[in-house]
């Protein structure tokens, strides 16, 4: 706790004391001169974590904090770190990504395989690719000859698709890459690393919000990670009844670690593993699921 000049206590900021007008501002901020965009996330979510970093600066409240934003280009990154809006890593929580190796994807592959299908993947809220782009390096591993498959990434923000299409990533983003993928897959480029075109190739990106009701892609495995944290209740419940009726009775869907089903969703999915979050679609009793989410490319 900080203490005024009068040398009363001064009481910590926190993310539930913002003004309107002065979070808007900072948001605005972020958008002209980052190009994130905070519109679709949760506010208190946000507030608290803008809220954290004007005490790390040892401010008292909004208005110096964004003096000091405007003022410092480094401040700015900080504080997009601390929201983690859009930081990806390639093979994130690497545990998810043996179960899908070991068990998700040679299921699914089968599947295809005995209905002579194309495997389809939608990484939804895909960020700066690495998602995507993992899930092509697994698919690279397993597939046979013959089989085909396609990954759809989406994402709210076209800036990070931008970055995604690039394919040049600093290395911080390949702490989980094996070595045998590194030599296979990267090259070094300046301070970072480029991805290799055959990997690059597989993915198509979109821009999509996933909120708004417009159909998209019908895919046997979905990975929406590390967004539904954003949203409201209403918000992720909506979310997933959308993912339900893109996928396919049987299809899977893999949240973020500390994601889970809202509790008025739980009929849709069974889950197959709780601690990497990782669900299969059920069969609805006589309970149409909306159409939206599903169609596009068939
Ligand atoms: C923390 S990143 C998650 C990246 C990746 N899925 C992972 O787990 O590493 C969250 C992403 O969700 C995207 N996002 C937020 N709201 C969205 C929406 N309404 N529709 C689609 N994407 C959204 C953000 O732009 C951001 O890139």
């Amino acid at each position: 706790m900080t203490t005024s000049p009068e040398n009363s206590p001064v009481i910590p900021f926190v993310g539930g004391d913002f003004l309107d007008a002065d979070y808007q501002q900072i948001c605005q901020l972020l958008k002209e001169q980052q190009g994130v965009d905070l519109t679709g996330y949760k506010d208190l979510c946000i507030k608290r974590r803008i809220a954290s970093r004007i005490r790390a600066a040892g401010l008292p409240g909004p208005q110096p904090y964004y003096a000091l934003l405007l003022d410092d280009p480094q401040e700015q990154q900080q504080l997009l770190e601390a929201l983690t809006v859009h930081v990806s890593q390639f093979f994130r929580n690497p545990t998810t990504y043996d179960l899908l190796e070991r068990q998700v994807l040679p299921e699914l592959l089968e599947r295809a395989r005995a209905g002579k299908a194309k495997l389809r993947i939608w990484s939804v809220g895909c960020a700066t690719g690495e998602e995507p782009y993992s899930l092509a390096m697994l698919c690279r591993k397993l597939l046979k000859a013959g089989d085909l498959f396609s990954i759809i990434a989406t994402d709210l923000s076209a800036e990070v698709l931008q970055r995604a299409k690039r394919g040049l990533f600093a290395p911080s983003r390949l702490a989980e890459v094996s070595e045998t993928a590194l030599t296979n897959y990267f090259t070094a480029e300046g301070k970072d690393y480029r991805l290799a075109d055959e990997i690059r190739n597989q993915v198509r990106f979109f821009q999509h919000d996933i909120l708004s009701d417009q159909p998209f892609y019908r895919a046997d495995l979905i990975l929406c990670r590390n967004v539904l944290i954003y949203f409201s209740r209403l918000q992720q419940q909506r979310v997933l009844r959308t993912l339900a009726a893109a996928l396919p009775v049987g299809g899977y869907l893999v949240l973020g670690r500390a994601e889970t089903l809202v509790p008025a969703c739980r009929d849709l999915f069974r889950c197959i593993d709780s601690a990497e979050r990782v669900y299969q679609r059920l069969e609805t009793n006589g309970d149409p699921l909306p159409v939206r989410g599903a169609a596009a490319e068939q």
